[in-house]
Formats: C-alpha cells, sequence, structure tokens
C-alpha cells in the first residue's frame, strides 16, 4: 500500500479551510502544514489540525516542511511567487483558479512546472462535477452532435472581502471576472473543445459602484470559433443566493442543466440536467451531488493520483492559462469597447 501524499496548504481563508477539510478527510492524503499570515488564522488553524505545522509564511513553509505537493489557496496575485518558489523545490502544485492575474504569471507558472520537471494542476474544479462534468460526457457520446452553441450563466449575491480587502483592491484581485466568470469560459472552451481554439471575444459589464467602476457587477462575454460555434458568459453579482445554468445546442438535440442553493457551499443543493437527444428528452440521474464542495473532494483525490502515478489533472497548466486570458481579454475588449482577437495570447 502507498504511503499519504503529503499535502502543504498556503491559505487558511474561506475556501481554504475547505481545502484543508478535504485533505485531512481523504485517507490518502496527509495534511502536514499550513501558512496563513495572520495569528488569528494561525490560531484557528492549529486548533482545528494540532498535528500539522503551522507557519506565518508560505516560504518559509516551502523552505522547511516536508511534503510531496502544495496547494495553494491564497489571494490571487501571490501565486506566482508562491508556485514557483515550491516548483524550485522539486514540490508538484495544485493551484486555486484564477492561476494568476496577469498573463505574463501565468506563463511564468507554466513554464516553471515544465523547467522543473513538476506537476501542475488548475482549480477547475467544475469539470470534476456530476453534473457539469457529465456534460461534457454526453458531448463526447455525440448525443446532441457536435455542440454550436454554449450558455454559462450565473447570478448571486456579491463577492466577500476576502482576507485585509483584496477581492475588492484591483491590485490584488486584478479583475473580478477572474473570480468567478473564470470558471464559465473554462467550461464553455471544455464543452466546446471539437471547434479548435476561440478566435475572438467580445464583452460588456458595469458597475452598480461608483466607487469602484472597473469591478463588475454584471458581467457578459461572446467568445467565436472559426467553424461559427460561440459561447455565451453571463453573471450578475447584484442578485441573490446562488443560481447558475448551463445549455447546449447541437446539431442533433439540446441539453439544459441548472443548480440553486442559498450559497455556493451549500451541502443540500438543487439541481438537474436535461438532455435531448432530437427524439426524446431525458433528466439525468447524476451518480453524485453536484456542488463545489463536492467537486474539492475530488480535486484533492485527482491530486494523489497525479503525485502517484503522473497521471495529468483534468485541468492543466494551458487551461488555467487559456481560462484567465479569456477573462484578461474580456478585461480588454470592455475597455476598448471591441470585439478582439484572443489567439495571440498563448504564445510564450
Ligand atoms: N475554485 C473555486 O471555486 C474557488 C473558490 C473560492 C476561492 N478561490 C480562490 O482561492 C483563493 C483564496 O480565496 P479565499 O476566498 O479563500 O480568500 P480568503 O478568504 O481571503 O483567504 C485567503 C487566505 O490566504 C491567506 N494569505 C494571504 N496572503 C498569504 C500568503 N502570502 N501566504 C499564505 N497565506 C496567505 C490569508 O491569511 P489570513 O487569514 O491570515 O489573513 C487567508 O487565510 C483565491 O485565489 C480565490 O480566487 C477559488
Amino acid at each position: 500500500m502507498s504511503s499519504p501524499v503529503r499535502f502543504a496548504l498556503a491559505g487558511f481563508g474561506a475556501w481554504g479551510k475547505f481545502h484543508a477539510q478535504s485533505i485531512a478527510g481523504n485517507s490518502d492524503a496527509r495534511l502536514v502544514a499550513i501558512s496563513a499570515p495572520s495569528e488569528s488564522s494561525r490560531e484557528e488553524a492549529l486548533k482545528l489540525y494540532p498535528d500539522v505545522h503551522i507557519f506565518a509564511d508560505s516560504l518559509e513553509m516551502i523552505a522547511q516542511a516536508e511534503f510531496d505537493l502544495i496547494d495553494i489557496v491564497t489571494p490571487s496575485h501571490t501565486h506566482r511567487e508562491i508556485a514557483l518558489a515550491a516548483m524550485a523545490k522539486g514540490k508538484h502544485v495544485l493551484l486555486e483558479k484564477p492561476m494568476a492575474i496577469t498573463l505574463d504569471d501565468c506563463k511564468a507558472i507554466v513554464a516553471g512546472a515544465q523547467q522543473f520537471g513538476v506537476h501542475l494542476a488548475v482549480g477547475h474544479e467544475l469539470r470534476l462535477s456530476s453534473q457539469w462534468g457529465e456534460i461534457k460526457n454526453i458531448i463526447a457520446r455525440g448525443t446532441i452532435g457536435d455542440p454550436q452553441y454554449v450558455l454559462v450563466e450565473l447570478s448571486r449575491k456579491p463577492y466577500r472581502q476576502g482576507a485585509s480587502g483584496w477581492r475588492y483592491d484591483q491590485s490584488r484581485v486584478g479583475s473580478w471576472v477572474l473570480e468567478e466568470p473564470i470558471h464559465f469560459f473554462d467550461l464553455a472552451r471544455w464543452y466546446l473543445e471539437s471547434s479548435g481554439d476561440p478566435v475572438e471575444l467580445h464583452a460588456y459589464a458595469n458597475s452598480r459602484d461608483p466607487q469602484r467602476p472597473t469591478l463588475f457587477d454584471n458581467f457578459s462575454a461572446m467568445f467565436k470559433y472559426a467553424n461559427g460555434s460561440y459561447a455565451v458568459v453571463s453573471q450578475t453579482l447584484a442578485a441573490f443566493e446562488h443560481h447558475q445554468t448551463v445549455k447546449v445546442s447541437g446539431t442533433k438535440g439540446a441539453l439544459w442543466a441548472a443548480w440553486s442553493g442559498a450559497l455556493d457551499r451549500t451541502l443540500e443543493p438543487e439541481y438537474f440536467l436535461k438532455v435531448f437527444d432530437g427524439e426524446n428528452l431525458e433528466t439525468v440521474k447524476l451518480k453524485k451531488h453536484s456542488g463545489e464542495v463536492f467537486e474539492l473532494r475530488e480535486e484533492i483525490t485527482q491530486c494523489i493520483d497525479m503525485v502517484r502515478t503522473g497521471k495529468p489533472p483534468i485541468a492543466t497548466g494551458l487551461d488555467g492559462l487559456w481560462s484567465a486570458g479569456l477573462c484578461l481579454v474580456a478585461e480588454e475588449s470592455i475597455c476598448q469597447g471591441k470585439p478582439l482577437p484572443v489567439g495571440e495570447m498563448l504564445k510564450f
């Protein structure tokens, strides 16, 4: 029997605590170290995980702790420094989305994984969902024909501030498109994989707070492919609870999925997935619960496999780069008020 994969966790905030739970709850994993700068977070971590080494500084943790993989769940502007420091020590990385807040940083992280020969998984956990992931399987089976149109839409309550208000500070969050819509760019591009790479993107957005005009509450983007397929990604943060919809139309049929919860992290969500193959309409019975808390557990299992067997993660560094890149082109499209090409962004 293999020994448990040793995880070091950078960040013990709202989402980092869920990572800690998922790691600690997996018998093939061992949580060996946690880093968080504030005393209060460190105290909480120590209380919950008394056998784990707690550090104030992520770089110190990387230098001193014995681990196999670092799980980075810190504010997005810190991802590059922490990921590259861990990679330079030969550690594998699970990096939360957005992998970083500039294209330059994303490319440096992808290049770092190549240079140091380590595995890099990016936290696009919706791909591991029993619901959003099943859509990919249905498309792959040809049930709806060739996908030509994808809509991913979310209406939700406003974002949290985050530790020391980083999420409302543009220099640290980068863009609000990099926060939640990045998941939808990732899904839409994944569903439309058979169309190749997207070629053009046009976005619109607005803010309801004049104090932060470039952190957008309402955001919509369309991106298209050379073969005429296209996707719509749309989000409002000026709403309530958490309600997500995906619709995909193909040359033969279509599908429709929705997910609703009072909170994104509820353990009791409502959801469905309906598929029309051109003749029959079926409501798909999902094998597991759908929701990010459940998907996070799958993500940890996937990372254990990645470390033990070298199996590539479902979302690689290049996927993370594409998703962040689409968000950043969307920001630029809003700024310039016109559609922009997207193909250039992968070039190193
Ligand atoms: N995949 C998803 O669905 C998903 C969901 C939520 C968030 N995220 C991503 O996960 C990351 C964290 O989000 P969050 O909501 O958990 O933020 P958060 O609640 O603000 O927590 C951030 C944590 O990082 C700590 N921190 C800050 N700088 C650090 C550093 N240099 N080294 C180590 N820890 C540091 C903070 O420490 P203190 O507590 O000591 O201040 C806090 O514990 C972001 O990149 C976010 O976009 C992804």
